[in-house]
């Protein structure tokens, strides 16, 4: 299998008053087709990690391939065209447009492409259609359960077709149903060929996905 993310010695620190070490010497590959959860407690380094494999940040050292490409000296800009191209992200709190339909919120990552309006509306539907929301399409988030807006947010990260999907406590603010219900959706995703990796400190999501690392103190290790 080809490598989708692969990590060498990435080390994070934040500058200021007090340096803080959030990322220490951390290798960590994952191959194109994986499903991984990175599990950790509050503090431990997960959003630092999630924002340098999500190209949000950069490392203060060490090197970053995502999908074959050097990642670590990229500019904003570039950084940013990466990003679109290989990343759908989900996020705790869903992130949606309150006064768009779930269509037209599906749609906008989209509009910003550049892909005109026929083909927005297309690759919407059938995004909304896989995640099973077929029936709901013209309804506001505010119409919808914490499920289905999640369902929402994860249509709009893969309707852009991104290889890699790459979620932040997805279940967070999920009662435990809507919770179960959203892994399945991630784990028919990763059997579909995306590869997927979640961020959580809910050690039941860990168990829910066939390969675990944890974060501690800012190390990773394996299980
Ligand atoms: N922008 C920042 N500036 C300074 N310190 C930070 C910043 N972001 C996070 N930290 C520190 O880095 C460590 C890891 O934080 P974080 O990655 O947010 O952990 P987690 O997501 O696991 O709770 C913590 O000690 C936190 O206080
Ligand atoms: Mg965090």
């Amino acid at each position: 299998m080809k490598p989708m993310i692969e990590m060498q010695q990435v080390s994070k620190h934040y500058e200021g008053a007090q340096a803080v070490h959030a990322l220490r010497d951390v290798s960590f590959s994952v191959a194109a087709g994986e499903m991984v959860a990175i599990l950790g407690p509050s503090g431990s380094g997960k959003s630092t990690l999630m924002n340098l494999l999500g190209c949000l940040d950069t490392p203060s050292a060490g090197r970053y391939r995502l999908d074959g490409q050097a990642v670590e000296r990229l500019g904003e800009k570039e950084l940013s065209r990466v990003r679109n191209r290989t990343i759908g992200f989900v996020f705790q709190s869903f992130h949606l447009l309150p006064h768009l339909t779930a269509r037209e919120n599906v749609e906008l990552p989209l509009l910003y492409r550049g892909v005109g309006e026929t083909a927005r509306r297309r690759l919407a539907q059938e995004s909304l259609r896989r995640v099973g929301l077929q029936d709901r399409m013209d309804h506001r988030p505010a119409q919808l359960s914490g499920g289905q807006q999640q369902r929402v947010a994860i249509a709009r990260a893969m309707a852009g077709e991104p290889p890699l999907l790459l979620a932040d406590e997805p279940t967070g603010n999920l009662d435990t149903a809507a919770g179960r219900d959203i892994m399945r959706l991630l784990t028919e995703l990763n059997q579909s060929g995306h590869t997927v990796v979640i961020i959580t400190h809910d050690p039941r999501i860990g168990a829910a996905c066939p390969r675990r690392v944890t974060i501690e103190d800012g190390r990773l290790r394996e299980g």
